[in-house]
């Protein structure tokens, strides 16, 4: 590493299968490479270690809020935060906005029926067959960001334009 990075909250926002993920594990390979200090943290890998997590509007806010605080925490101790969550309420988002100091909101936008399609975790066809309740965009709500750093188009756009433009928001923090 060359010199210290300004820490900052990435933030990535998007409906199952938006490629939420996928954006947030490259952006963590390069830092990675560049061997920056960061810290990864994402809504599949910490519901596997506290499964008892549902997916109500409380639960859900609970575990974005924690979430949301200690990222402020890593942050303010000079760590760069990678988080990939549905985290599908504005209030909820708002709230890990204002715990952190550079916090980058990254919407993830991808419509229902791409992210249906891709199915990649076979979870909307068990939501549409009433065999998974509270999924996010079939019978529970995704609040769009009003006002994000960065809209990345998976409709539209290559994984490659994608990410020249996620670097391209986190650059002056490097
Ligand atoms: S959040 O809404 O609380 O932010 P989070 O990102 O942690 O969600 O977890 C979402 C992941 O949980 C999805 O990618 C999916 O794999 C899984 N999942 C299981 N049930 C649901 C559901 N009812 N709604 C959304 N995601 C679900």
């Amino acid at each position: 590493m060359t010199k210290a990075p300004t820490p900052f909250v990435l933030w990535f926002t998007g409906l199952s299968g938006s490629g939420k993920s996928t954006l947030a594990d490259k952006t963590a390979d390069f830092l990675s490479v560049k061997e920056y200090d960061f810290e990864r943290l994402d809504g599949d890998t910490l519901r596997g270690v506290f499964p008892s997590t549902g997916f109500s509007q409380a639960e859900r806010d609970e575990h974005i809020q924690r979430v949301g605080f200690m990222s402020g925490l890593l942050e303010k101790h000079g760590v760069i935060v990678i988080a990939s969550f549905i985290s599908p309420y504005r209030q909820s988002r708002d709230f890990v906005r204002k715990r952190c100091r550079n916090f980058i909101e990254v919407y993830v936008k991808a419509s229902l029926a791409t992210c249906e399609a891709r199915d990649v975790k076979g979870l909307y066809k068990k939501a549409r067959a009433g065999q998974i309740r509270e999924f996010t965009g079939i019978d529970d709500p995704y609040e769009d960001p009003t006002r994000p750093e960065l809209v990345i188009d998976t409709d539209r756009e290559s994984v490659e334009e994608s990410m020249q433009r996620i670097m391209d928001s986190i650059q002056k923090f490097l």
